[in-house]
């Protein structure tokens, strides 16, 4: 899985998907940290020991970089920025039955919006999946001989 190249300085405009959401009652906002145990369980449950271990450490940052979609109180997805690397979106991800709502856009750009705020001129996939959702979410481009990049060597079980 290769990484991706975001340019945060064309990002499109979610506006009217945030809106859309909050009609449906889904909230797309930063984690606060009292969250953390029930993010991290969730993450855990839902896709495995990696990626909660990636979600810990974004709640170790200040303002936290895990932002969560929620419906009445509850997670629907999630998704992390500077867990792995400084500058690396993910991981992210989005219950299986509430896929295809937009909610997993809405969480990319959630994140690459504060990326941006942050000072950062481009964002980095890490071992993007799904490289056509991140093309035709946010135009990312595919960074060559990027795999296994920085998870080179990882121990794994
Ligand atoms: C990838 C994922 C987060 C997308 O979440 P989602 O909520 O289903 O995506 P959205 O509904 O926001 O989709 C936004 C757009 O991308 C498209 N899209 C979604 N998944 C896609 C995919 N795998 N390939 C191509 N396009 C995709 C949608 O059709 C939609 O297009 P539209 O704007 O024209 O309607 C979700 O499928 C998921 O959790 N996958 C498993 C975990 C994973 O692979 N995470 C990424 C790790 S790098």
């Amino acid at each position: 899985m290769p990484d991706m190249l975001v340019k945060l300085y064309a990002l499109p405009n979610w506006a009217d998907l945030r809106d859309k959401l909050a009609q449906q009652s889904v909230d797309i906002r930063r984690a606060i940290a009292p969250e953390k145990h029930l993010v991290v369980s969730w993450v855990r449950q839902t896709f495995g020991e990696l990626w909660a271990s990636e979600t810990e450490v974004a709640f170790t940052n200040h303002p936290v970089s895990c932002y969560i979609a929620t419906h009445d109180k509850h997670i629907l997805g999630f998704a992390c920025c500077d867990a792995t690397c400084k500058n690396f979106f993910g991981p992210t991800g989005v219950a299986e039955s509430e896929r295809g709502r937009g909610i997993g856009k809405a969480l990319l750009l959630a994140c690459l919006d504060a990326m941006c705020a942050q000072g950062y001129g481009y964002a980095i996939i890490g071992a993007a999946g799904p490289t056509a959702f991140y093309e035709k979410a946010v135009g990312a481009t595919v960074i060559e001989d990027s795999s296994p990049g920085i998870y080179r060597g990882m121990l794994w079980s």
